[in-house]
């Protein structure tokens, strides 16, 4: 048995928030809005222009915005609370989630909590897969924990590829690779059906083809339009067939360590897990692996191109990575049930213990 259903109206094209105010006036669940909260992060000279555009293209629509810009990167219950107090304060009635996936999954539930009438997601990178669904990944900063709690899906999605062209290449690769764990989770899941795995499998190959483009020329519309399909095809599969050991780790790490880049995590994490979990999904990996293969060689050497460095956990945090791990609701999906050895070694072949 599978369970589908897409809670968000979607679409999709080049310059398409040109045509953002008509388009939530003749939508049902957008419509009459009348003082958005831009529920955005740090706004900073790569997304400055994006933000403003925006704010000038609902203006021109007769929507106003006040702009709410503290959304840290794996935002916390204090950043939400601030976001609700801001919403109320300036007589907001509707909620635009624009950025990536941590102002996405911080306006959910800015937007649940408010009761705000219409809610908007544009997404400003192409990794996040979080503009489609109900669901939020939020730290809790007391039990160093990263849940996934279901809130509220957008009402539209709005994905427009021009406005990712401004992305820097460390972003634009975090962000990809993000995008592709989530494809290839989804389609070695324990939960994959046919539906999810025709959106997976496109997934895979339009990174493939486009994440080098992408990072190496961030104005190549072609490349952040394959990017960000990508991004959309991935964000619908793991709505529907959940991920795995992968992001049960990435979660589970960047709850401890807050200053952590979720994609960057996930980068260190995934070819260890593929590794682990192939072999149990050999019937299905035939047709992808090529282009899985191509995509590893691509992230080793754009992780030297970008002189990223292997990230560093400390020993006396391991066991509790592990447990916290093994209890992440991305693990009930992994198709290979792991141990605690299991996790200790992918931990050790990622990263710099100390
Ligand atoms: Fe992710």
């Amino acid at each position: 048995m599978y369970d589908l259903s897409l809670p968000c109206h979607v679409i999709f094209g080049e310059n398409a928030v040109d045509t953002l105010p008509g388009l939530m006036a003749k939508h049902p669940g957008t419509a009459g809005a009348g003082k958005m909260l831009l529920v955005t992060s740090e706004v900073m000279a790569w997304n400055r222009p994006v933000i403003e555009r925006i704010r000038s293209i609902l203006f021109k629509g007769g929507v106003e915005t006040a702009v709410f810009d503290g959304i840290e990167p794996n935002p916390t219950l204090a950043n939400i609370d601030t976001g609700k107090i801001q919403y109320r304060a300036m007589g907001c009635d509707a909620v635009m989630a624009l950025g990536g996936g941590s102002p996405i999954d911080a306006a959910k539930i800015i937007a649940h909590d408010c009761g705000a009438g219409a809610l908007v997601a544009v997404p400003t990178t192409a990794g996040t897969g979080s503009e489609v669904s109900g669901w939020s990944v939020i730290s809790d900063s007391t039990t160093l924990e990263k849940r996934s709690v279901f809130t509220r899906a957008p009402d539209m999605a709005l994905l427009d590829p021009v406005l990712t062209a401004t992305m820097p290449p460390r972003l634009t690769f975090f962000t990809a690779v993000d995008a592709f764990s989530h494809a290839l989770e989804s389609y070695l899941s324990k939960s994959a059906n046919c539906f999810s795995d025709s959106l997976a499998f496109k997934s895979i190959f339009l990174t493939a083809q486009h994440l080098a483009p992408a990072v190496n020329s961030g104005h190549d519309l072609t490349a952040r339009t394959g990017l960000l399909e990508a991004s959309l095809l991935s964000g619908i599969a793991m709505m529907s067939a959940g991920l795995g050991a992968g992001h049960a780790l990435a979660n589970t790490i960047g709850g401890i360590y807050h200053d952590s880049v979720h994609g960057w995590l996930v980068a260190q994490i995934l070819e260890n897990v593929w590794q682990f979990n192939k072999e149990k999904r050999a019937d299905k990996i035939r047709d992808i692996d090529p282009a899985v293969q191509q995509i590893f060689t691509r992230i080793r050497d754009l992780s030297r191109q970008l002189n990223l460095d292997t990230d560093t956990l400390k020993k006396q945090h391991l066991d509790l990575i592990v447990e916290n791990s093994l209890k992440n609701v991305n693990m009930q999906t992994n198709p290979r049930d792991a141990t605690r050895e299991d996790l200790m070694v992918l931990l050790g072949n990622c990263f710099k213990c100390v």
